[in-house]
């Protein structure tokens, strides 16, 4: 059977996009790496991209008149590639319905917190600040709605009394870059069952 074909999304650091390079090459994801897409030229996770030999879409948003501009030329080069799943790795953009119906039930992301608690940006900060005494990472399925749609995979991380941003980001990560290969794996190997908000992992 063809190995499903993956794209990433990613808009800055790209350590995640860089997980996933490393466990394919380790033969740990069961799928393909296949194209990067980036809306921040400058961004270290297109370098991360040149040095892995994985082909690159690095746009503007401010070189096209609308999202669905630009989201209509990256759909046409995922149809070209047949890509069957994006992960959506620190990928810091909302998607139109041009990308979301296209890939409907197809688009994963990661987000560093337990969700449904502490959706958005900045959110490692925001639990610490909270005083939460337990966070996370979470892996779910996107729906076009802002860190929504059905969880496919949660791992807690405590916060301890001492921690700051630096140190709870450097565990959380830690989690992410095991988490997320793992759940692109699984998608891989047809394990992974939607039914409304619940998901079946075998
Ligand atoms: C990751 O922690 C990811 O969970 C987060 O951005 C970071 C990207 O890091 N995503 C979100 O906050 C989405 N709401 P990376 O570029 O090093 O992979």
């Amino acid at each position: 059977m063809a190995k499903l074909q993956v794209a990433v999304f990613a808009s800055g650091n790209g350590s995640n996009f860089q997980a996933l390079v490393d466990a394919e090459r380790e033969g740990r994801l069961g799928a393909e790496i296949r194209l990067l897409v980036c809306n921040r030229p400058e961004a270290p996770v297109v370098k991360r991209a040149e040095a892995a030999g994985i082909p690159a879409f690095v746009f503007r948003p401010k070189d096209y008149p609308s999202r669905e501009a630009y989201e209509k030329e990256i759909l046409a080069e995922l149809t070209r590639l047949d890509i069957g799943l994006i992960v959506l790795a620190g990928f810091m953009r909302i998607l139109t319905s041009v990308i979301v119906d296209a890939y409907a039930g197809r688009i994963i992301n990661i987000h560093p917190a337990l969700l449904p608690a502490f959706p958005g940006l900045n959110v490692i900060r925001e639990a610490l600040e909270y005083g939460v005494k337990v966070t996370g990472v979470t892996v779910h399925f996107a729906d076009g709605n802002l860190d929504a749609g059905p969880i496919i995979a949660q791992e807690a991380v405590k916060i301890e009394e001492d921690d700051t941003e630096e140190t709870l980001a450097e565990r959380i990560h830690k989690v992410e870059h095991r988490l997320l290969p793992e759940v692109v794996r699984k998608i891989a190997e047809g394990r992974v069952r939607v039914e409304g908000r619940r998901v079946y992992v075998r």
